[in-house]
């Protein structure tokens, strides 16, 4: 048996540490909380992405009595973004979230598998690395890519 080991590279910004770029698409996410419609789990949760042709396309987190018909905000704004503009890449997407007590959460917010599944096949219709930018009140995580954040992750050459 051999051990192996997956290091995951991420970088970690003070919110000021920011390009104003990314500064101003971690801005719309976190604005975008407040569209969130979190009637349930009260965890509100705004993305926005930034498309190679300049355009930026938020959405947020939409919930329903019937709870697995609710999506979550990345899923709603990349389905948005790649309807709208099916030959654009999404070159960048920003996620923030807020809690219950209405407060942005501490550490950054982590997307949950569903939506790190699309995000991988949203960068690989765009054919170019899909950054991520995780936002905290502590700090921001930058991903440089998906698969950063989607290890051993499982795509249309898997099944060839
Ligand atoms: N949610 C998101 O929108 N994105 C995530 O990355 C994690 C979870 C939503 C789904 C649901 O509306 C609420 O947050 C609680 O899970």
């Amino acid at each position: 048996m051999k051990e192996r080991k997956i290091e995951i590279p991420l970088k970690v910004y003070a919110y000021e540490e920011l390009s104003d770029a990314d500064r101003q698409l971690v801005d719309k996410a976190k604005e975008m909380t407040n569209h969130s419609y979190a009637p349930y789990s009260h965890f509100s949760v705004g993305a926005a992405v930034l498309l190679s042709n300049g355009e930026t396309i938020c959405g947020s987190n939409q919930e329903n009595a019937a709870y697995p018909s609710g999506l979550c905000a990345e899923r709603t704004t990349l389905f948005f973004a790649n309807s709208q503009y099916p030959d654009v890449a999404v070159t960048t997407i920003a996620i923030a979230a807020r809690n219950e007590s209405g407060e942005f959460v501490e550490q950054p917010v982590s997307p949950c598998g569903a939506c790190r599944q699309v995000m991988l096949e949203s960068q690989w219709r765009g054919g170019r690395p899909l950054r991520i930018l995780l936002y905290g009140n502590e700090c921001t995580y930058e991903l440089d890519r998906v698969e950063d954040l989607l290890p051993l992750c499982f795509t249309a050459e898997n099944m060839e």
